[in-house]
């Protein structure tokens, strides 16, 4: 293994004229401007030929949004470049080099569609600026199993594995990592976590808004690709796994990547395709697309902790709230000194994701009177979202500091997707109303007592 401690010396944004690009990765270079740590060129790329000062509006456009942070600004503002490069055309890569100027250690971060990776790739390494260097690529990681190991084994010929960083947000979130300090540090939360105590857990990430101009890409990869196969399994392995037993960054990227080979792959016959209404139309989406704009399933670990305890996911895009929350329902006590009449609601331990954070725990208190009757209560912590450094603040301040805690392994990857193959396409899609919860043919893979009623 090279040795490669330093701090990358500048970062090279592709696609950054795109939609993630304005709504996290500015915001994100702005944060991390003002705290110090981004203290060298950065050169966003894109297609087009513009003057720098039209992609320091588009820039500034993007922060007046999110949040103007007049100091951060003005030292990012300072350190932009812009560099236009043709993807067909190799040589179009030496504006990059002009614009590095004496960086040594760039990282490049690539937020544009999965089958330009390898081309970048092999074109940055083609015009030299791939030694010592650094690769943060966007997911989805390959298109399914095969394709991730084909990935990857292509990129080591020109990024080897220790430059390479396999980006997922949700890694990078608060409430994620919350999810694993609850379980470290509070004694009741992780032993509850097991299947003797757990019934099921409800993973719901619904969203209000659509595909909004992203339709092309999001065409060409549907819900499954898109959020299951990584944001909401990750979700899952912070649960799921066995916290780490050493405080070495690689034991906690073993522990995920444990987890993950631990889950069966979804059967088929627990996946309930949607789309919703109206999506044929969006420009961009093929005619008669059979893409999946929601999805609701079952997943398994096959660990003895977690016997025959469902995972069971839904998703969707234009439904009728955007929330992503976990519910771990618990199962009931036999008591004999309860009422059997009417027996007190099972408990739960409910984790909001986002838009705010969220923490809550249901419990049954004894209702006033004689009977030995329930109150069903919910005792709610809740924190700004807000709060904390942002999903890409984190990571790419991690990876220009050489930190893949966060970042996914290749065998992580390859996991996943065996996990998600046999759901990807194939069975039928069912239509939705738009701000509805999907398709009521979902029920089918609910978990016991139905899905929680999310009132918006
Ligand atoms: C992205 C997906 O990775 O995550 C989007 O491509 C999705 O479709 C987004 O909307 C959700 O991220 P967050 O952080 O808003 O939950």
């Amino acid at each position: 293994m090279r040795p490669m401690t330093t701090r990358s010396d500048a970062l090279v944004f592709f696609g950054a004229t795109g939609d993630l690009a304005f709504k996290q990765t500015f915001p994100a270079l702005q944060a991390l401007a003002k705290s110090g740590r981004l203290d060298m060129p950065v050169v966003c790329v894109g297609r087009k030929d513009m003057p720098l000062e039209k992609m320091k509006a588009r820039a500034k456009e993007s922060l007046d949004k999110a949040g103007l942070d007049e100091e951060g600004w003005k030292i990012l503002e300072k350190n932009l470049r812009y560099a236009a490069v043709d993807y067909e055309n190799a040589k179009s890569f030496e504006s990059i080099v002009k614009q590095l100027g004496d960086a040594k250690h760039p990282l490049f971060y690539v937020a544009l569609p999965p089958d330009v990776y390898e081309s970048v790739a092999k074109d940055l390494f083609d015009a030299g600026l791939a030694k010592d260097a650094r690769l943060v690529l966007e997911k989805p990681f390959g298109s399914d199993e095969a394709s991730a190991k084909k990935l990857s084994e292509t990129i080591h010929a020109w990024f080897p594995e220790d430059s390479l960083f396999r980006i997922d947000h949700y890694l990078g979130k608060e409430s994620v990592e919350n999810i694993v300090f609850m379980r470290a540090a509070n004694c009741f939360v992780e032993r509850m976590l097991h299947c003797d105590y757990v019934e099921s857990v409800e993973i719901t990430m619904a969203e209000k808004f659509g595909v909004e101009g992203r339709a092309k890409f999001y065409d060409a990869v549907g819900a499954i690709r898109d959020v299951v196969q990584n944001h909401l399994l990750k979700i899952i392995v912070c649960l799921a796994m066995d916290l780490p037993t050493s405080e070495n960054p690689e034991a906690l990227r073993g522990a995920r990547a444990k987890l993950l080979a631990s889950i069966r792959p979804i059967d088929p016959m627990e996946v309930v395709r949607g789309q919703v209404e109206g999506y044929l139309e969006e420009r961009g989406v093929a005619k008669n697309s059979k893409t999946e704009t929601y999805a609701a399933l079952k997943v398994y670990v096959d660990t003895p902790r977690w016997k025959d305890v469902p995972f069971v996911i839904r998703t969707g895009k234009a439904l009728m709230l955007t929330r992503t929350e976990v519910l771990i329902r618990l199962k009931r006590l036999e008591q004999a000194v309860l009422d059997s009449k009417s027996p007190p609601e099972p408990n739960h331990l409910r984790f909001r994701l986002s838009p705010e954070i969220q923490i809550g725990v249901g419990v049954s208190v004894k209702a006033p009177g004689q009977a030995m009757r329930g109150e069903a209560k919910d005792l709610v912590l809740e924190r700004s979202a807000g709060e904390g450094l942002q999903p890409y603040e984190r990571l790419l301040g991690d990876a220009i500091d050489d930190d893949h805690e966060l970042y996914a392994r290749q065998d992580a990857v390859e996991s996943s997707w065996r996990v998600v193959g046999p759901a990807l396409g194939g069975t039928e899609v069912f239509p939705y109303e738009k701000g509805s919860m999907g398709p009521k043919e979902a029920d089918r893979v609910a978990p016991p007592g139905g899905w929680s009623r999310f009132i918006p």
